[in-house]
């Protein structure tokens, strides 16, 4: 044993307090990508096995190091081979991800190959593969490193894989390649929209709520995308769907945050809608404006018991946070919705809301 592998063993008192599940958890919070490791054995049969474990050492030389539980079936081959293959699987490979990581009786049935260096498989429709010689191994606990030296690598345009928390995930670039952050204006609403897209999916899925994407369209505010919460609300939206200004909370944050000649006929309209009905409450320029007002102050807007026609017979609520560009204009609403029972504006996944409106704007370039 050398004295980097005696380093790496020596266990604190302080790392024999840490609880594995615990730290499996922690690590979980480092996304990596994911591989498959292929050799042959000795009888140049393929073995594959998949590992997120994989990462880079060296540049020069090339080094790559991944590691093996000690116990795995195959670690008798992998710990004997001169070299591996490591196969960077792409987005679309989610099941030859699972296939390797699972007890079968033939892995390879049915996986396309192409074989590398000395045989060793290299998987088709990998985002990349890096061939390698066995430069060394180290034991590092339950597990055994292996250094790799690349002598080849293989590229490809495909998206890698990503994997986190457990969770397979696809990866998004911070920004669309654009100047997100000096952009404004139809551009800043378009890479607003990219941007929205995985931080609404995460709201659903932490909150289980409802949850919508509204654009300010060519008719006024616009719902262009949504996600049901697992208990889908009785609500027929629809993508391009047009929304009342005063009528919809979507509607309310654009009233509040354009400019107003922007809104002013839309507003007009709606208040001469309403002259007729009893106890509507929006039929001056004033209460709308004190309203506004309020929408303004605590930057959201609610609408209780909505109902819109043609779209629910039964009322719903809604609260809805404005998105800001660079330029401090108001690019979109996102939306939450829940039953007129359950769910107002005090709801905790309201304050995440407010919070995913807040971390979007500020990934736009808005500063205040
Ligand atoms: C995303 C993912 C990453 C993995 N990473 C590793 C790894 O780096 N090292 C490892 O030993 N096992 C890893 N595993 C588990 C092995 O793939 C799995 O234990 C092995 O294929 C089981 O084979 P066996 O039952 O034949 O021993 C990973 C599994 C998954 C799903």
């Amino acid at each position: 044993m050398n004295a980097i592998t005696q380093t790496a063993v020596a266990e604190s008192p302080a790392a024999s307090a840490i609880d594995p599940t615990e730290l499996r958890r922690c690590l979980g919070s480092f996304v990596t990508g994911v591989t498959v490791i292929t050799v042959l054995d000795e009888d140049g049969k393929p073995i594959g096995m998949t590992a997120n474990s994989f990462n880079s050492v060296s540049l020069d030389p090339p080094l790559i190091v991944w590691s093996l539980r000690t116990n795995a079936r195959a670690y008798p081959v992998y710990s004997t081979a001169k070299r591996f293959v490591v196969n960077i699987l792409s987005e679309e490979q989610v099941d030859v991800s699972n296939r390797f990581a699972k007890s079968g009786p033939d892995r390879f049935d049915g996986v396309a190959t192409t074989p590398g260096i000395g045989g060793v498989p290299m998987i088709d429709g990998c985002a990349a593969h890096l061939e390698c010689r066995t430069e060394a191994t180290y034991p590092g606990g339950d597990h055994l490193l292996f250094l790799g030296r690349v002598e080849r690598i293989v590229g490809s345009a495909r998206k890698p894989l990503a994997f986190g928390a457990g969770k397979y995930m696809v990866v998004h670039p911070y920004d669309s390649g654009a100047d997100i952050a000096s952009g404004s204006g139809h551009v800043a609403t378009l890479n607003a929209v990219h941007l929205a897209r995985p931080i609404l999916e995460d709201l659903n899925r932490e909150t289980d709520k409802t949850v919508g994407l509204g654009v300010w369209g060519n008719l006024g505010p616009t719902l262009i995308w949504w996600i049901e919460a697992r208990k889908a609300l009785d609500v027929r939206l629809r993508c391009g769907m047009v929304l009342p200004l005063l009528g919809s909370s979507t509607g309310k944050v654009f009233a509040a945050f354009s400019e107003p000649q922007l809104t002013a006929r839309y507003l007009d309209a709606e208040i001469a809608a309403v002259q007729h009905l009893e106890g509507a409450p929006f039929k001056t320029r004033e209460a709308v404006e004190e309203h506004l007002g309020l929408v303004r102050e605590h930057c959201l807007a609610s609408i209780y018991d909505a109902i819109i026609q043609d779209v629910n017979e039964r009322g719903v609520n809604a609260v809805s946070a404005p998105v800001f560009d660079a330029a401090g204009a108001i690019v979109l609403a996102l939306t939450m919705m829940g039953e007129s029972a359950t769910f107002t504006e005090h709801d905790p996944a309201v304050a995440k809301l407010r919070d995913a409106a807040r971390r979007l704007s500020a990934r736009l370039g808005y500063r205040k």
